[in-house]
Parts: structure tokens; sequence; C-alpha cells
């Protein structure tokens, strides 16, 4: 892809936070950083407008307390349709992360992950998603 240079101005304490930016995220310049941004700005666009996207759900459990791991598993079938694939890690003796590769709509994704988080005794869940 061939890249265009533009100027931008911008205000000075909008200039020092996009530099903070830069800084905490080790982008190599404030071009990557701003491509960063616009990007992560795209993305929320199409979650918005409702295209395809990709993503992963994490979930951190303790597998001991009741029916957690049925109604992990009845949620997912019901959303087959998005699911890529799933990996169950065994932390240690009582925890448990699963790691669930999803695709489909934005807004299926969020309610699938919204419906897995929500089970009770789950203790960490947290869904990313990204363009295609
Ligand atoms: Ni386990």
């Amino acid at each position: 892809m061939s890249v265009v240079r533009f100027g931008v101005s911008l205000e000075k304490d909008l200039l020092d936070a996009l530099d903070e930016f830069v800084q905490k995220n080790k982008f190599s310049n404030r071009s990557q950083a701003i491509r960063q941004l616009i990007a992560n700005n795209v993305v929320i666009q199409k979650w918005e407008c409702n295209n395809l996207v990709v993503g992963s759900i994490t979930l951190v459990y303790d597998h001991h307390k009741r029916e957690i791991l049925q109604q992990l598993n009845d949620i997912q079938h019901d959303y087959h349709d998005c699911i890529l694939s799933s990996q169950h890690f065994h932390l240690d003796h009582d925890n448990c992360m699963e790691i669930i590769a999803v695709k489909g709509q934005a807004v299926q994704l969020t309610e699938l992950s919204d419906r897995l988080i929500a089970v009770k005794g789950i203790r960490h869940g947290k869904l990313t998603m990204s363009r295609t």
C-alpha cells in the first residue's frame, strides 16, 4: 500500500497526549501511533455497522463451581456458527482458562461474550475483536 504524507495541526495538550501514547506503547514514531489510533477507530465503526469481525473470548473460572462447565457448553452450542475453536487450560488445582476464537457479526459476538461472562462462577471474562 502506498503511503501518503500529510500535515497535522494539534493543540499542545493533544500533542503531549499523543507523545505519551507513543512512549507508553513503545511506538517508534508518531505516525505509527496515529495509524494505530485510526485503525482502532475503524474497528469501532465496523462494530457499530455490524460487519464481520474476528476475536477471542477469554474466560477464567473455578471448575468446581456447580454446573459451570455444562452452562458454558450449552451457551457455546447456541452460537456454534460463530465459534472457530476453543482451548482449555488447567491453570492450577481450581482454576481453568478458556480461550474461544470467534468470528461473526460484532453484535452476535458481544451477545455471546456477555452470556458467557454472566455465568455464575466466572472470575474474569474479556472479549477482544479485530477487523478482518
Ligand atoms: Ni480445567
